[in-house]
């Protein structure tokens, strides 16, 4: 991220309006070709030559030359969009060099606003194992990796957004929502520590039921399943304002409860949970019985 942050820094109007020119280019092109950039960005060839120098130079483009000249955005080039987008519009003044939390599909970076306050940056990431290793491959492979990881980075921070955006003002136990912009979610900020990596718990039994209580009711109520909920994407909170003692994370993936598969899901949500309990602290439950009951609450 260091190398993305010292990017911003240098980058001009003129670097940026390039840059945006080439993402909406990869809309239809693997490549955009180095003439349609030259059009769409109104500067002259020696121009915008020049600024795609700096750019590849900076790790933010990448060309090719064969069978035609073109370029495409890098995960580096499409954070500055991003990133740029979030700082221009107020939300944000800076971000951590490092993450605070980097899970398969996002990094998550502390983040500052302009009123000093803390927020949490979730930089979506879907697909980038196969960006990383794209590099050997047949350059045609490449492309289509190349446009498939943004479009799904995208898509992926937009769900996540719109599940916060129904959740939180029911005052579920979900990050609150502040912005986003192309791959990046910006919420609250939340100090505690995840249900896996807590050493103990006390009364595990009561945390454990308010976990049902709470995927029940957004089931219910906000009619939303979570789709990948375990003790990962659970964090008990340090003493907070709303009085909440935990908060669940991750919802890129979630569906609504009308989909068919809802049930199923929700199923795999509730059974991920119970299993965790009863192996670190509730060995004697009943995870069958459970089950049903649970679901019988559900309709
Ligand atoms: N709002 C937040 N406040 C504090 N910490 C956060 C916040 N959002 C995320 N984190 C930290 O970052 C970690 C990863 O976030 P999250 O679970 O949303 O994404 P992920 O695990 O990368 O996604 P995936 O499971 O799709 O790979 C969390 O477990 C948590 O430790
Ligand atoms: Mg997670």
């Amino acid at each position: 991220m260091s190398q993305v942050l010292q990017a911003i820094k240098k980058l001009t109007q003129r670097d940026l309006r390039i840059l945006t020119v080439i993402e909406r280019g990869m809309i239809n092109h693997l490549y955009v070709p180095f003439e349609q950039i030259v059009a769409y960005s109104g500067f002259s060839e020696k121009k915008t030559l020049k600024i795609l120098k700096k750019l590849n130079e900076m790790g933010l483009v990448q060309r090719q030359k064969t069978p035609y000249t073109g370029y495409i955005l890098t995960s580096w080039g499409y954070d500055c969009l991003g990133l740029n987008a979030l700082y221009k519009s107020g939300v944000l003044v800076s971000i951590s060099p490092t993450p605070i939390g980097v899970g398969k599909e996002s990094d998550v970076y502390l983040g500052l606003t302009p009123s000093n306050k803390k927020v949490a940056v979730k930089i979506h990431r879907s697909g980038r194992i196969s960006f990383r290793k794209s590099k050997k491959k047949r350059l045609y492979l490449v492309d289509k990796r190349h446009i498939s990881w943004l479009y799904r980075s995208r898509l992926s921070a937009k769900n996540e957004y719109e599940a916060l955006r129904r959740l939180y003002p029911l005052n579920f136990p979900v990050p609150s929502p502040i912005s986003w912009n192309r791959h990046i979610v910006i919420t609250d900020y939340y100090e505690g520590i995840e249900l896996f990596k807590k050493p103990s718990l006390n009364r595990p039994k009561i945390i454990l039921d308010e976990i049902i209580y709470t995927i029940v009711n957004i089931f219910k109520k906000g009619k939303i399943v979570h789709g990948d909920l375990s003790e990962y994407n659970i964090m008990i909170l340090i003493d907070n304002e709303d009085m909440k003692k935990f908060m669940i994370f991750d919802w890129p993936q979630w569906i609504d409860s009308s989909h068919l598969m809802a049930l199923e899901y929700f199923k795999k949500d509730l059974l991920n949970i119970l299993k965790f309990f009863k192996r670190k602290y509730i060995s004697d439950l009943k995870i069958e019985y459970e089950i049903n009951i649970i679901l019988d609450k559900l309709t």
